[in-house]
């Protein structure tokens, strides 16, 4: 399944997008145009469906109260508004529409409240809508989603497991190769990598072997010298190990510690795209990697998830991610800052990027100018 189609109202920096979302998608704009904020709408939704998560702690722990995730730029304190249609991978029939609003209490305990919620099946029949008489009774119910209620969601299940296991990768390599350096609570959903090791460990061994396969063949195309990629456990600590070609025998060995920065990041990326197969949000992918080997992430993203008919949303920068003339101008979503705040628009709906790419622009070549701010050849200037 997939979310084809978002609509959402003062969330952070964005005071209203509407956008078609495809199979494969990526997100560009400049720094703090809301790339990472975007991916956050999805990962806000998952921890309202964890088990174990809610709207409360999704809101206040998570995010740090209402004021942090509402719009600023909204005058009065407006509802914020998120809607999500669903549709089968390689589909757009919608087949679930969920939508939520929250708001928080102008008075006493401040609570955040559900405004409303509503459920809708493929034929547009509606499982439930509230606020309900029992929420009109007791103002407490408002408190909770029927998503974090495992009583409540049973006929829309799928939409709960959906959201649960999205998952969002943004793998720190300080933090993998040396997970016991960093104490603190583990955040949740392992963001950025401490617990990776742990995480291929809980994989039953057939499973782990034949994704550790597939991450090999990759690497052995991607890194000079690596012939082989293997999980061992040591003193009951999880460990990958490496053996690079050597002219001395048994030389050529090596344990996460030693590997390099960007092998990581591709060992953590392409694990996760077969971790599961629900949405995968990537923030910046291209991180530490050759540009060879970034120019091709958005076909081998697409072969991997394939496999598992899962859809993937990317944050980039990248040029060279989006020099590959496979992606389609539907896949791609531009962030443009404005006063009232950050506005999406699909690249296919711009005429010119369009026209760019009929001249034989690759999407590097037409959006990427587009997006770099105004006033960055001052830059230099600033320093003399
Ligand atoms: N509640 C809010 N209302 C309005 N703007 C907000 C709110 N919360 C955060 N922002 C703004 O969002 C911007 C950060 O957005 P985000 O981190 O998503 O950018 P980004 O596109 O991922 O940037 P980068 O490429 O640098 O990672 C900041 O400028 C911040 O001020
Ligand atoms: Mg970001």
């Amino acid at each position: 399944m997939i979310i084809s189609r978002l609509i959402v109202k003062n969330w952070k920096n964005f005071k209203s997008i509407d956008v078609e979302l495809q199979e494969r998608v990526i997100i560009v704009g400049a720094n703090a145009s809301g790339k990472s904020n975007f991916l956050d709408i999805f990962r806000f939704l998952r921890d309202i469906a964890k088990p174990g998560g809610g709207l409360q702690p999704a809101v206040i722990e998570e995010r740090g109260g209402v004021s942090k995730i509402r719009s600023l730029s909204a005058r009065t304190n407006p509802t914020i508004e998120i809607e999500v249609h669903f549709s089968e991978f390689g589909t757009r029939d919608v087949i679930w529409k969920y939508k939520i609003g929250i708001t928080q209490e102008s008075r006493g305990g401040r609570l955040q409240l559900i405004k409303y919620e509503k459920v809708s099946d493929k034929n547009g029949k509606v499982l439930f809508e509230r606020p309900n008489l029992d929420d009109e009774k007791d103002k407490k119910r408002k408190t909770q989603t029927y998503l974090e209620q495992i009583n409540t969601n049973s006929e829309f299940r799928e939409i709960v497991t959906f959201f649960e296991k999205t998952l969002y990768l943004h793998l720190v390599p300080q933090l993998l190769k040396y997970p016991r350096a960093f104490t603190g609570p583990d955040l949740s959903g392992d963001p950025f990598g401490r617990g990776f090791l742990d995480r291929i460990a809980k994989v039953p061994e057939k499973t782990r072997n034949v994704s550790l396969r597939r991450v090999q063949e990759v690497l052995k195309l991607a890194v000079p010298k690596l012939k082989e990629l293997k999980f061992t456990t040591e003193l009951g600590y999880p460990h990958l190990e490496a053996i690079y070609e050597h002219w001395r025998p048994n030389a050529g060995k090596q344990q996460e510690d030693q590997f390099s920065d960007g092998t990581l990041r591709m060992i953590g990326l392409f694990w996760a795209l077969q971790e599961g197969d629900s949405l995968l949000l990537l923030e910046e992918p291209e991180l530490s990697l050759n540009g060879a080997i970034v120019s091709k992430l958005a076909s081998l993203i697409y072969k991997l998830q394939k496999l598992k008919k899962r859809q993937v949303i990317i944050t980039s920068h990248s040029s060279d991610l989006l020099q590959d003339r496979g992606i389609s101008l539907s896949e791609i979503l531009i962030l443009e800052p404005t006063n009232e705040g950050t506005v999406v628009k699909t690249a296919s709906s711009i005429k010119e990027i369009q026209y760019m790419l009929d001249e034989g622009m690759t999407p590097s070549e037409a959006i990427l100018p587009r997006i770099a701010p105004n006033s960055i050849n001052q830059i230099a200037f600033e320093f003399q």
